[in-house]
Formats: C-alpha cells, structure tokens, sequence
C-alpha cells in the first residue's frame, strides 16, 4: 500500500478516537476545555500515535489488537500536543504559528497556554488508565504508562527539553546535540512505536529490536526537522521558518552543514529499517514511515 493512503488511514482512525476521547468544552472548565482543544484539534501530522499503530501492527495485525491501540495512539498525540505548545511558549522557542493556526498562548494567553499543556499531559494518563483505556491486562497497561512516563519525563523528552534550553547560544559538540535530539523528540517517538508493540504482546526480542528502530527515527525526525527550519518556508511548515536561527540553537545543519545532516538522517533511517530485519511483511507501514520521516516536506 502507498504510505501516503497508509498515512491518511490510520491518521482517520486517530482522528475520530480523538473526537470521542477528547473531553467537551462544556461544564465549569469550559474555557480550559477549549484551549486544549485548539491546539489538538488544529492538524498535525500524527506521525506519533501511527507510529503506535504501526508498532502494533507489525507484532500483532488482529481487530483486537488494532482497537487496543487506539487510546494509546491518543494519549501520545495529547502528550505530543502539550510539548508543543509548551515549546512555543516566549519563555521558550517565543513562536506565534503552529500547525498554521496562532499559537495557543497568543489566541488564549501564557498562563491559559501552560495550563492547557498541563491538562494535555495528564489527560493522556487518564486515557492510559482511566475507562476508555485499552482491554489488556493491567501488568501490560502498567508497562506501557511506565514507558510512556519514562519517554515524556525528565530524563527523556521534558530534559531533552531542558538542554535545549540550557545550551541556546552555546557551542556544543556532536554528542551532546544527538542527546538533546535523542532525548527531546526520539524518546516519545521510540515510546510511541513500542508501546503500540506492547499492545500488542511483543516478546523481549520484539521490543529490543523496536526500540533499536524508534531511536533511529527519533533521531532522523529532529535532524529533518532542524533541515526543515532552514530549507522550507514558513507557509509549507505551519510554523515558523528560521525559528532555529532566530533562537540561536545548536542544530545538525548549524553543526555539520545541510548536505552532511541529511546523509546523517538518511543513515539512520537505514539503521533503523535494518532493526526490523527479523520482521515480516507486517512491518512493512513501519519500514515506510521511516522512509516518510526522512522525506517529509513539512
Ligand atoms: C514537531 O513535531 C516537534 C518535534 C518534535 C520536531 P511534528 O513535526 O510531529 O509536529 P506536528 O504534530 O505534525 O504538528
Ligand atoms: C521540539 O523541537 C521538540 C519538542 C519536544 C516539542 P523544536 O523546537 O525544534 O520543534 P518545532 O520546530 O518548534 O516544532
Ligand atoms: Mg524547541
Ligand atoms: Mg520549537
Ligand atoms: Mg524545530
């Protein structure tokens, strides 16, 4: 199947779960409701909670399976939303587009716009655990909240966090830009794919050689994305063009120059196809979402 019709599938299913799990903008917390809202339901690519679904898929392609890994796939797109707009924040990367739309600070204010990421993050446990959670046994749902906690935690995606800021306008070296990348963007993406895996009841070696694929296009992802700051336009990005070069960050391009990034992201891209030697045909949307991941336009 095209990635491109694979992609939009499993988006729709994403969508539609997210509609009926999101919560309403009704009741006392209207107001707040609604912020979160506006940045989940804004657009996105979705590539998280797909990875989540393809993660399943390629251990365990049955309805079941598939069904269960839907409210996992949502929280990670929660997740995913609220570092977002925590990202954007003036305290942070200060961005005024995201997803095309205002970012949410500047259409509902900064204490609504960290208050709306709160709301995000902890949802996303709720749908982990709470009613709507998926039918498996709780020693797996345990696992899977441990993951996705470990991934999003301060020593995964919120400390990635923290070095980039700490490190704006420094010089730093290779190693520790590939562990502020590693840590900022592919800790939630390898929790994404594996998480879906655990859905789905991977065996150990399963889960190692799924991680092994995770990292590499976790990493992949923010070498295109820091590609993409300076190569795209902001109307093709949705979000703010340059915003690396405005922030002074530490970015591959900034490091190694544009050409040397890319051949780096398509090498681990490569490195992440051959993780998933041991796999058969099931995994073929994983193979192609990596191969999607390093060709991406936005
Ligand atoms: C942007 O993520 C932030 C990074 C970790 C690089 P995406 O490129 O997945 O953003 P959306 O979800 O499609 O808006
Ligand atoms: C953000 O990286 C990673 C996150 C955890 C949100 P960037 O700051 O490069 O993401 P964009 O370019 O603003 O989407
Ligand atoms: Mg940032
Ligand atoms: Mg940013
Ligand atoms: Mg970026």
């Amino acid at each position: 199947m095209e990635i491109k019709t694979y992609l939009n599938e499993q988006r729709q299913r994403v969508e539609k779960r997210l509609a009926e799990l999101m919560l309403e903008p009704v009741g006392e917390f209207s107001s707040h409701i609604e912020s979160m809202r506006y940045s989940l339901f804004v657009g996105g690519k979705r590539i998280r909670p797909v990875l989540c679904l393809a993660g399943a898929e390629a251990v365990d392609s049955s309805e079941t399976v598939r069904e269960n890994a839907l409210p996992v796939a949502c929280a990670l797109e929660c997740i995913h939303t609220y570092s977002l707009i925590h990202d954007d924040l003036p305290a942070m990367d200060n961005d005024d587009l995201r997803r095309g739309k205002p970012t949410n600070h500047t259409v509902f204010g900064e204490a609504a716009a960290i208050l709306a990421g709160d709301g995000l993050l902890t949802y996303a446990f709720d749908l982990l655990s709470g009613p709507n959670s998926a039918r498996i046994d709780d020693s797996i749902r345990i696992r899977i909240i441990q993951a996705i906690a470990h991934a999003a935690g301060p020593l995964g995606m919120v400390g990635g966090q923290s070095l980039d800021m700490i490190y704006e306008g420094a010089q730093v070296g290779y190693e520790t830009l590939r562990s502020i990348h590693r840590s900022k963007t592919g800790a939630l993406i390898t929790a994404s794919v594996l998480s879906g895996a655990m859905v789905a009841g991977a065996t150990p070696d399963q889960e190692t050689a799924l991680a092994a694929y995770g990292k590499n296009v976790g990493l992949a992802f923010q070498i295109v994305d820091d590609l993409l700051d300076v190569e795209a336009t902001t109307e093709e990005l949705g979000k703010p063009a340059g915003s690396d070069v405005q922030s002074d960050k530490v970015t591959y391009p900034s490091l190694f120059g544009r050409e040397t990034s890319r051949t780096m992201a398509r090498e681990a891209v490569q490195e992440a196809i051959t993780a998933l030697d041991g796999f058969d045909a099931q995994a073929d949307p994983l193979r192609a979402l990596a191969q999607f991941i390093v060709d991406r336009k936005k």
